[in-house]
């Protein structure tokens, strides 16, 4: 559990300055707090944030200076449920709560599922609905609780979705653990840094269930839900999420290379990645908007901020303030690598557009978020989304149902575990 208190002790703001948009891009201290990384984020109304890092857990906390406790913090939560954006930023083409459930046209979905895969297919909305009919209500409340407790959650589990999906299909083979016979998928290097309360959540959906409806709701699909609600409650739009997954019978460490897009990948990389299951250029443009919300250690954009290809500077196409505060924020990121930064500086907890925004401004944090924007394939996407949100959630809507359809495994082609951090049986 978060320390609030610890939270609350004073920090520095070491560098203030205006960029050429309406904010001030800073970067905040770790000194006086111990284990609260750095943050450079867009400040408008004098008030700093920081992020507190507790390894695996990572219990983080958002919360602006000097006031109590108890306020800051229900002020801060009440703020990320009701989707209220921090006003510093032009809105383009916003659409409210109610627009935000996309419809989708039957006969796109069932195309869309029998490109996923033949076992998509078997897939339905209704599945539980005799054997476990509350199963969407009570993912979704523990989930509410969890994001509420813990507001980086939502950033994690997406992440840990996407990542479960492009290793093996969307089959829970992330959740499982290593023992002393397997070393598990989540243990590979890519995987390092998705964080415990992503996990935590879809076992504590997983239990809320098990107490329900034993042995009923598979963790693939809890992890799917999970991950829909958990986007909802950002601001982002609602999709449709079909259900009857099965979970993996299978999760080694030495099947993810290869399957997963990486920072320093050219844009013909990363379209070859996306390619291999199924989903066009569009869909990564669409997807990479995730990050929108979450942050990235400093080892995974160190090389744009430091000496970048040798030149002693930065990568020439960031915004040089926002690079100075990076460099600055991550100075000692060698010697501490829980130290971040927001994926989105303008609007870190909520799920909208500044992140197609941000990185024409020269303000993506990833080199590959960054490149999105300079390729003539990918460009036009990403300026069609900066000004338009309304297109950004219906092709994020798109792209995530399609996603989540990506290499499921129904019939006897995998289990619903009892546990979803080991197989059923131990000679699985
Ligand atoms: C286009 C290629 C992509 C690359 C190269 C990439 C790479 C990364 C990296 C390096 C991080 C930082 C991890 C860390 O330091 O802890 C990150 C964070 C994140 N990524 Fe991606 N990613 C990509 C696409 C996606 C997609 C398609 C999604 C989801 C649909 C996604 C969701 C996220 C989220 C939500 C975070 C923040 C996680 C957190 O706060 O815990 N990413 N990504």
């Amino acid at each position: 559990m978060v320390d609030v208190n610890k939270v609350l002790q004073p920090w520095q703001i070491v560098d203030r300055f205006r960029d050429n948009t309406n904010c001030r891009i800073v970067a905040t201290s770790t000194e006086t707090v111990p284990r609260v990384a750095p943050v450079v984020r867009c400040e408008v109304a004098a008030k700093a944030m920081s992020v507190e890092s507790r390894g695996m857990d990572r219990a983080f906390v958002l919360l602006p200076e000097s006031s109590p406790a108890h306020s800051l913090l229900l002020h801060f939560l009440s703020s990320l449920l009701l989707s209220l954006s921090l006003p510093m930023t032009k809105k383009v083409g916003d659409i409210s709560m109610a627009a935000r459930a996309v419809a989708i046209p039957p006969a796109l979905l069932l195309l869309l599922f029998s490109l996923a895969s033949p076992a998509a297919a078997n897939l339905s909305t209704g599945y539980y609905q005799k054997t476990c009919p509350k199963a969407e209500q009570i993912i979704s409340d523990v989930v509410t609780g969890k994001q509420i407790s813990t507001p980086t959650t939502a950033a994690g589990s997406l992440r840990l979705f996407f990542h479960d999906c492009f290793v093996g299909g969307c089959d829970a083979s992330m959740l499982i653990s290593t023992n002393a016979f397997n070393r598990a998928e989540r243990d590979a290097d890519d995987n390092i840094s998705l964080p415990g309360d992503a996990f935590d959540t879809v076992i504590r959906a997983k239990t809320a269930l098990e107490l329900q409806c034993p042995g009923v709701v598979s963790c693939a699909d809890v992890l799917a839900l999970a991950t829909r609600d958990l986007v909802l409650m950002l601001g982002g739009p609602f999709y449709t999420v079909r259900l009857g997954r099965k979970d993996a019978l299978a999760s080694t460490a030495a099947s993810v290379p290869g399957n997963l897009p990486s920072p320093n990948m050219t844009v013909d990389q990363l379209i070859d990645v996306f390619a291999k299951k199924k989903m066009t250029v569009q869909d990564m443009v669409a997807l990479s908007g995730a990050h929108t919300v979450g942050f990235s250690h400093c080892n995974q954009f160190a090389s744009r901020v430091f000496n970048y290809d040798g030149s002693g500077g930065h990568d020439p196409t960031m915004n040089s303030e926002y690079a100075a505060a990076l460099q600055q924020a991550c100075a000692n990121y060698e010697k501490d690598s829980t130290i971040a930064a927001f994926n989105d500086l303008m609007t870190p907890g909520k799920f909208d557009n500044l992140y197609y925004q941000n990185v024409l401004r020269g303000l993506g944090l990833l080199a590959s978020d960054s490149a999105l924007a300079a390729d003539k394939r990918t460009r036009p996407l990403v300026e069609l989304y900066a000004a338009n949100q309304t297109a950004f959630f219906n092709d994020f809507t798109k792209a995530m149902e399609k996603l989540s359809l990506v290499g499921v495994k129904t019939g006897r082609k995998g289990e619903v575990r009892r546990r979803c951090d080991e197989f059923n049986s131990l000679s699985t």
